[in-house]
């Protein structure tokens, strides 16, 4: 059963914050180590129900997975070791489950298996991931509309040039996935093709795989055991981050943050509307730029943000218009039509659940234009069960004045449990 969460105006913020360990890395490295030749290791692997549905999944798939809360022990059955599960495989809520597992498992001759989701998860968009697997050969079938569920006939698939009609990396690594096991090389040329963590990933285990204007993938004989260690997730970072710039009385070190260039564009964004953002302890994890970000009461102004920009800091529209709405000015976000695919219509339930909070907020086609001021107002607001939404709207309401009703809070869970917790922690409210 849901409730609403009651949330309460912070007078101060401060604190020292790690984030959890990158969604976005983790599911790659399970996927990864799940057909790694042996046993491989992943330390600060994200936590979350997201991460729980693909390990439930790996786990039907024939693979043992074990958690001691540190270190997650994965024992890859190697290319072509998965087998077909016994029931359905639930993605839950994830939709890189459901669709880095399409891609893997197409390309598994025998493999038989049906993925489903949560409500959510079903009403998004599956044929951007069937279609070009199909043009390297796969039976996936996906219903007449082109959502879950989604069924994989596993095939001996042959390589093929893919042109990314969404700037989307979960397309992208599907069929990066698939390719592992074609006849043949995978070439994917797009303009953009989002973040680029999987690539980097093989690169680090030896997969030839270049990557500039067009990817080119050639299928190892076999992805070697490894041992990683996951970065602090920058998208939960961008909360911590955003309240401290936004707060007047305010300071939070967030460390280890992943701060590789196709997720950090959100950095850039926030300091062009004068967020006050220091980088240090610059280090590096899993093939990937990580450092300390610490970020003070600041004076924020309006921005704009282009199209092009999008797809580096899709998932932290929400946060960022939380920021715009306690910035001077008028604040323009362009060309958000991917975000009206994702948990829920992300761009009309920002802008809803803002104007509950007493901003000025318009949707024009795609773009959504906000009004900013430093008066946030308290109210009751709802998450629409969107994990970022729900962290989104609890930063507002620590920024708001009065007190606000959060429901669908425990929607946050889903890629960072603990996270009221630490919102408790650093408003001092413990
Ligand atoms: C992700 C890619 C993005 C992002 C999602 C995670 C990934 O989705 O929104 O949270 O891990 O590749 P799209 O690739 O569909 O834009």
């Amino acid at each position: 059963m849901s409730s609403a969460r009651q949330v309460l105006p912070a007078a101060r913020i401060r604190g020292r914050v790690a984030v959890p360990g990158d969604k976005s890395i983790s599911h790659r490295a399970l996927v990864l180590a799940a057909i790694a030749d042996g046993h491989c290791t992943i330390t600060g692997r994200a936590v979350g129900e997201d991460q729980d549905s693909m390990v439930a999944c790996l786990r039907a798939l024939g693979v043992r997975v074990e958690d001691d809360g540190a270190r997650t022990s994965v024992s890859g059955v190697g290319l072509r070791g998965l087998r077909s599960p016994e029931a359905e495989l639930d993605c839950g809520n994830s939709g890189a489950t459901m669709r880095f597992l399409t891609g893997l498992l197409a390309g598994v001759p025998g493999v038989e298996a049906t993925l489903v989701g949560d409500a959510s998860l079903s009403r998004r968009p599956m044929a951007r991931v069937a279609e070009p697997l199909r043009r390297m050969g796969a039976d996936v079938g996906t219903s007449p509309s082109g959502l879950p569920p989604i069924s994989v006939h596993g095939q001996q698939l042959r390589g093929a040039d893919h042109h990314l009609a969404v700037a989307s990396a979960q397309l992208k690594t599907a069929i990066l996935l698939a390719g592992l096991n074609a006849d043949g090389q995978t070439f994917i040329v797009g303009r953009d093709t989002g973040r680029d963590h999987t690539e980097r990933m093989l690169r680090m285990l030896g997969v030839d795989i270049e990557s500039g204007d067009a990817i080119r993938l050639r299928p190892p004989a076999a992805i070697p055991a490894f041992e990683i260690e996951v970065p602090g997730d920058p998208s939960s970072a961008a909360f911590w981050l955003v309240l401290a710039v936004a707060h007047p009385d305010a300071e939070v070190a967030v460390t280890g943050v992943d701060l590789n260039p196709t997720r950090a564009a959100f950095l850039t964004v926030l300091r062009r509307m004068g967020a006050e953002i220091e980088v240090g302890d610059e280090a590096a994890a899993a093939g990937e730029p990580t450092a300390t970000l610490t970020a003070r009461s600041s004076q924020l102004r309006a921005t704009e943000i282009e199209p092009e920009e999008v797809s580096a800091l899709v998932d932290e529209i929400p946060i960022l218009a939380v920021a715009a709405a306690c910035a001077v000015g008028s604040s323009a976000f362009r060309g958000l039509g991917e975000l009206r695919l994702k948990e829920t219509d992300r761009l009309e339930a920002v802008a809803t659940q803002l104007r509950l909070m007493g901003m000025t907020v318009a949707v024009e086609g795609d773009d959504l234009l906000i009004t900013g001021r430093r008066g946030l107002r308290g109210a009751r607001v709802s998450s629409r069960g969107d994990h970022r939404m729900a962290m989104s709207l609890a930063v507002a309401a620590s920024l708001a004045s009065g007190e606000s009703e959060i429901e669908g809070a425990e929607a946050a869970s889903v890629s960072y449990p603990g996270f009221f917790e630490v919102l408790d922690q650093l408003a001092g409210a413990h």
